[in-house]
């Protein structure tokens, strides 16, 4: 988890940077600002071409495309209304923001296979370049990062230098941080300051870079709301924000579960947008198998992903609504039906 240090990172530092030509001072003898000269338009012409290659925090590689995250918000996130609304309002609003006060916080909660990790892609692709390969995204896992509770002080002290490092490599950097339930609290507090409205720390500004917490925590309460709306016979369109967002935050805040159990965070007000996702219907299924047919390059092929739909088990028992594992599933599932 330390940043690398090599070689390799201090070429790409002089390239990607300004650095190169500020180290190289014109010297007073004609001869001595020939010979920069010639060296910095060398830099410079060099820098322009590995700048094209090798990916670096400029806006070749880092510029925001409102365009491209409404179509894919629209026609490739299914059933998820509420999410998709504020994903591009606050993604768009914070990237075409040249001065942001803090940096942008979401935190999205949500049953399994409805969609987290899958959003975060979304915004990756339409920020960087490079999407999720980007260096200048950063996915962390809880069970896979920090796997050991009792070590959480160290953890901490890592995940900040961490978060340091790449934000002074790139203000505009990504992170999410899944499974944010099972996270230790600490953890979350620890890098509290970095969300907060500091205009720098320690010389360094975090203020253009965008934290994501992806988790199951609240999703209960979204599920027995969306269970309330389908009851009264009311269409999931009409489910508000406002109908879930303060009882998410809550329930969240109280989960003892939940990474967020108490912590500053939530009392201070530092995430922007608790986004909460839907449970899936049997109809988004359908969406989700045709949208795998055709990215495998097949035909889409209705009456197969209704069957799909059909064989999944759905939850509560009697009424069987929501799709258990929502699409998380339906990659794996389209191969035993092919
Ligand atoms: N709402 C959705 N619309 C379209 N595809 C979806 C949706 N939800 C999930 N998928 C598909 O299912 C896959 C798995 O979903 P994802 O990893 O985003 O689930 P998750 O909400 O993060 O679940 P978990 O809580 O288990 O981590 C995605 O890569 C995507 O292909
Ligand atoms: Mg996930």
């Amino acid at each position: 988890m330390r940043p690398t240090r090599s070689p390799v990172l201090l070429l790409w530092l002089l390239l990607c940077s300004g650095a190169g030509t500020e180290a190289i001072e014109p010297v007073s003898t004609t001869i001595a600002f020939g010979v920069v000269a010639t060296l910095t338009a060398f830099i410079t012409n060099y820098r322009t071409i590995s700048n094209y290659y090798y990916e670096c925090c400029h806006p070749e590689w880092i510029v925001f495309n409102r365009t491209g995250l409404e179509a894919d918000l629209r026609s490739k996130l299914f059933g998820q209304h509420i999410a998709s609304r504020i994903i591009l309002k606050a993604v768009d609003g914070f990237m075409n923001n040249d001065n942001p006060k803090k940096p942008l916080v979401l935190s999205l909660h949500g049953w399994t296979g409805t969609g987290k990790n899958f959003i975060s892609k979304l915004i990756a692709n339409n920020i960087y370049k490079e999407g999720t390969k980007s260096s200048f995204f950063h996915l962390f896992a809880s069970t896979y990062h920090f796997p050991h509770s009792s070590q959480y002080e160290h953890y901490k002290y890592q995940l900040k230098q961490w978060i340091k490092g790449n934000v002074t490599i790139c203000e505009r950097s990504m992170f999410v941080f899944d499974e944010m339930d099972k996270m230790h609290p600490g953890l979350i507090d620890g890098i509290k300051p970095f969300l907060d409205y500091y205009e720098n720390l320690d010389g360094v500004s975090y203020r253009k870079a965008i934290f994501i917490f992806l988790s199951n925590a609240g999703s209960d309460k979204i599920v027995e709301t969306a269970l309330d709306f389908w009851n009264s016979a009311k269409t999931r369109e009409e489910i508000q924000l406002r109908d879930l967002e303060s009882l998410l935050s809550r329930a969240v805040f109280n989960d003892q579960q939940s990474g967020f159990y108490r912590t500053s965070l939530i009392d201070k007000n530092l995430v922007d947008f608790f986004v909460p996702l839907l449970p899936l219907e049997s109809q988004h299924i359908v969406l989700c198998t045709m949208a795998e047919m055709k990215s495998r390059g097949m035909k889409p092929n209705q009456r197969l992903a209704e069957k799909v739909a059909k064989d999944l088990i759905y939850f509560p028992k009697t009424e069987r609504v929501f799709a258990a594992t929502g699409c998380k599933t339906i990659e794996s599932k389209l191969d035993y039906y092919l």
